[in-house]
């Protein structure tokens, strides 16, 4: 493996029933919360009602932003900054999925930042023109959804509301989490559309981490790990789909979103993502949720795979994950996504061919590096990627 510093503070107060302390953690972190969640938080009614009695109980008073959306945006960000600086906020609470927290965070960020937010956005892992945050108000992360892990990661994913790209604030020196509060009983109820995106999302983090794997590397730790955890994942959502009220299988799938992407699958590897730059474009432009835009590419990319020299991970992924062949691994997943509801296909989302180039167009512009290509192993040219998403339609 490659060298690697690991660094993760965040503390875990993880199971059924954690969310009553909220106000025991809160307290050690300030006295006027900003509770971040949904515009449409109606699902949340509950909830949100027993959090204000915690903090309530605890001596701490809190402002409500409801003005998150799916694939928030930086004006959404301003918002919540706005009213943290009007309200003397010194802690903000996050309740929500990944769109939440991710915002939450860069909100948090912004109470501090100089200038304008969106040059905080990185558009490329290689983009020099960011300037990141050097300091942010704490946060709590209330995990609802398992799925994108940002409750125990330093990355929030926002949209550009001007240049409509979807991009990120990576800094983890002030954007990590203090406190992460994973209760499995508040994913029950979730719609289940929702949870098998999270399910499939969890899937193609780990996945993109295996298959872009340094191969003259020793990874061997880390393709155990990352083996097992695929397949965890895969299980506990099945046995979510047969029985939504399952809170030890939905405890699986919150700790799973969390390990695939707070680090200990990754240190030591280069952690490539060019599925998940690949969604982002087709989020981005079609607002399509997160986790069905991976079901798209995964199955793509597998298919693209199928066929050629240097898909070696690809074949050891359908054998130790899913014990068959490539193909049989492919439209296994498909017809199990599929089934659940979630797009496999993104001319579901309305993508034609005639719309391909200006999507290809869009990751050359976001996610190429300096060499004229995507990152990964092997490196993706942009025929490569255009060639994908034709796959994907
Ligand atoms: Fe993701």
């Amino acid at each position: 493996m490659e060298n690697f510093e690991y660094y993760n503070p965040v503390k875990v107060v993880f199971g059924e029933g954690t969310l009553e302390q909220i106000g025991t953690y809160a307290v050690q972190y300030g006295k006027k919360a900003l509770l971040v969640t949904y515009t449409d938080c109606g699902f949340f009614a509950e909830t949100i009602k027993t959090i204000h009695n915690k903090l309530n109980a605890a001596g701490i008073t809190c402002v409500d932003y409801m003005g998150v959306t799916a694939n928030p945006k930086v004006s959404q960000v301003k918002g919540g900054v706005e009213l943290c600086k009007a309200n003397s906020i010194d802690l903000i609470i996050a309740l929500g999925g990944g769109s939440v927290i991710d915002c939450a965070k860069v909100i948090a960020a912004g109470v501090y930042y100089d200038g304008e937010l969106s040059n905080m956005l990185m558009l490329s892992h290689s983009d020099v023109t960011a300037v990141p945050p050097k300091k942010a108000l704490p946060y709590i992360a209330i995990p609802t959804l398992a799925g994108t892990g940002s409750e125990m990661n330093p990355i929030g994913v926002v949209t550009d509301d001007v240049t409509g790209k979807k991009s990120y604030v990576w800094e983890p020196s002030c954007l990590y989490a203090r406190v992460a509060i994973m209760d499995p009983e508040l994913t029950v109820g979730l719609p289940p559309y929702q949870t098998a995106c999270g399910g499939y999302d969890i899937f193609a983090h780990v996945m993109e981490a295996y298959i872009n794997g340094d191969p003259d590397k020793d990874l061997t730790l880390h393709d155990r790990m990352q083996e097992g955890v695929m397949k965890a994942a895969l299980e506990a959502l099945e046995r979510v789909w047969a029985d939504p009220k399952d809170t030890q299988a939905r405890g699986v799938m919150m700790w799973a979103a969390s390990v695939a992407l707070n680090g200990w699958l990754l240190s030591g590897t280069f952690g490539f993502t060019p599925m998940h730059q690949m969604g982002h474009v087709l989020s981005a432009k079609y607002n399509a949720t997160h986790g069905a835009t991976l079901a798209c590419m995964m199955v793509s990319w597998m298919k693209y795979f199928e066929n050629r020299p240097d898909n070696a991970k690809y074949v050891k992924l359908a054998q130790n994950v899913f014990g068959c062949d490539l193909k049989t691994a492919r439209e296994r997943l498909d017809r199990e996504m599929q089934a659940k509801g979630v797009q496999t296909r993104i001319s579901q989302f309305g993508v034609t061919e005639e719309a391909l180039d200006e999507l290809t167009d869009m990751v050359v512009a976001v996610s190429f590096g300096s060499d004229g290509k995507l990152n990964g192993h092997p490196k993706m040219t942009r025929e490569d990627i255009y060639q994908c998403f034709k796959l994907a339609l």
